[in-house]
């Protein structure tokens, strides 16, 4: 993966890409004004990226608020997944990557040259369309990073172990078999242990890739309303290609289509009343 920032024409010419196909149809993102007094977790600072010669992300720039949940909506393909993957540079794990831009957490840059990726991915957590319950106990899935820094106390781990359990909604269910195998649990239970692993970490931003697509209708519903409990407390960015669970579940959602932000603002407006057509033709079924 390199990171290079030359003119964008000059280097698209010298690997013989055609222009930005759909640059005069979708004008630089609306960024409803509301979003212009939250303070900020993460920015995404002209963001592009190329898998080889194919552009993936074209000049993604937004600004991710504290303490909200944030849904990242758009047709299948649109770059939703790229975008998240890149917040924790799991996309460094993909030889021909290459990316513009930078994004911060809190300020720190993301993709500059020292910093040190591991210690990065200790500040968010991940959690996967499929749940990745560690084959272990209940409590050892939940206490895991701890475990990863040397914590050896056991009252330490006990607090952490049953406030991220509750956090996660998941206390009263597990709290009678905590040396059982995390895989011993229903998938919507996996699926909220994961998401109690990643809270147990205490990360600065939590990062979902679509968290309820292999789940069943009653488990989706328990994990959407842990999510949309999480708001205050944590700031999430979740990918989802459900819309009724961006709407359920969030405070801001951003539309992407084509690989470019198209529009960003408070999930009610970006529903009811989206600004742009674009918006408006896909939250209404018209595409997608
Ligand atoms: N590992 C990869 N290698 C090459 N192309 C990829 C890879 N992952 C995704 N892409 C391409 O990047 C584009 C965006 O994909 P993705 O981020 O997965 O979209 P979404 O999550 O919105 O469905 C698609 O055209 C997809 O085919
Ligand atoms: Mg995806």
């Amino acid at each position: 993966m390199s990171n290079t920032n030359e003119p964008k024409t000059a280097m698209m010419a010298a690997v013989g890409l055609s222009p930005d196909p759909g640059a005069a149809a979708i004008r630089g993102p609306e960024i409803h004004a509301s979003l212009e007094r939250e303070e900020a977790v993460l920015e995404v600072d002209c963001f592009s990226l190329w898998y080889g010669t194919a552009r993936a992300l074209w000049d993604v720039s937004m600004r991710i608020p504290r303490g909200k949940v944030t849904a990242l909506i758009g047709p299948s393909g649109c770059g939703k997944s790229t975008l998240l993957r890149s917040v924790n540079r799991l996309n460094d794990l993909i030889d021909s990557v290459r990316i513009e831009g930078d994004m911060r957490l809190n300020g720190d840059s993301i993709y500059d040259r020292a910093v040190d990726v591991i210690e990065l991915r200790k500040r968010m957590g991940m959690v996967f369309q499929k749940s990745n319950p560690f084959p272990m106990s209940i409590y050892e899935n939940v206490v895991y990073s701890l475990r990863i820094d040397g914590v050896t106390d056991r009252r330490t781990l006990d607090e952490v172990c049953e406030r991220s359990l509750r956090g996660a909604a998941i206390w009263d269910e597990v709290k009678d078999r905590l040396h059982s195998s995390g895989l011993s649990l229903s998938g919507g239970q996996q699926q909220r242990l994961c998401i109690a692993r990643a809270i147990a970490a205490e990360p600065e931003v939590l990062l979902m890739d679509e968290p309820c697509s292999a789940l069943d209708p009653i488990a989706t519903g328990r994990v959407e309303d842990l999510i949309a409990d999480l708001k205050g407390s944590y700031t999430v960015l979740m990918v989802t290609h459900n819309m009724q669970q961006a709407s359920r579940t969030s405070d801001y959602t951003a539309f992407m289509y084509l690989g470019r932000l198209v529009e960003f603002g408070p999930t009610d407006d970006i529903f009811m009343r989206p600004h742009r057509k674009e918006t408006e033709d896909y939250v209404s079924g018209r595409f997608g």
